[in-house]
């Protein structure tokens, strides 16, 4: 009877053990997924940047053709930055707002919902976080896309 208690308490180990091991490395699955979206954003990210090389540095809305409300910023920070951290904080690669054959499309309703999101995270900003402030020392509050994302593209609730 000893013996099989000292076998399972060594099982118990063992496999608590291995879980904080896996938990450490992130899970197998996850690791995965998140590597193949990352290879795709990446492989659209060069692409796109390679299309517009000459004005990369250009303003954005002088080098691409739909934009609304990022019109100000650097056509590769567009892209390289602003692009990728959106698809980042939502788990997604472009092809969730983007037909990736045509960047200026907006047929998927993603991408106006993505819009939408700019505005209401500006919104929160100007009318709570300002108003806010003054409590924070050493910080100064911050909302972004992962706030409420999260890495998913729903966040939960
Ligand atoms: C969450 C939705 C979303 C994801 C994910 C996303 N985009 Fe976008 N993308 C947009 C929106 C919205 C605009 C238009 C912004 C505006 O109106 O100012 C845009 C604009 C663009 C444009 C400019 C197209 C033009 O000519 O007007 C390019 C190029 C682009 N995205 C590339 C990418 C790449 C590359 C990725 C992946 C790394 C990506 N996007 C991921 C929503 C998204
Ligand atoms: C205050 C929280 C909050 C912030 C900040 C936020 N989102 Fe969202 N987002 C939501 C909620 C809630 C939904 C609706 C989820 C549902 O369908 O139930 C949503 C939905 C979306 C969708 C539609 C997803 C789909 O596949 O149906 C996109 C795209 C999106 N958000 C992009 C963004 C981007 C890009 C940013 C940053 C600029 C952002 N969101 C910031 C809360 C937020």
């Amino acid at each position: 009877m000893k013996k099989i208690y000292a076998i399972a308490a060594i099982s118990i180990c063992l496999i608590t053990l291995y879980s904080f091991d896996a938990l450490k490395k992130g899970s197998l699955v996850k690791t995965t997924m998140a590597d193949s979206l990352e290879a795709d954003r990446m492989t659209n990210i060069n692409k796109v940047l390679a299309s517009i090389k000459p004005d990369e540095d250009r303003r954005a809305d002088s080098v691409f053709k739909n934009l609304k409300i990022m019109r100000g910023v650097r056509a590769r920070v567009l892209v390289s930055t602003v692009m990728y951290n959106w698809s980042h904080a939502l788990g997604v690669s472009c092809n969730h707002c983007h037909d990736t054959n045509d960047w200026a499309a907006d047929t998927k309703i993603q991408k106006d919902i993505a819009r939408s999101m700019v505005g209401i995270q500006s919104k929160i900003h100007r009318t709570i976080l300002d108003s806010v402030i003054m409590h924070y020392e050493n910080h100064t509050p911050h909302l972004s896309c992962l706030s409420c994302h999260h890495g998913q593209a729903i966040p939960e609730y």
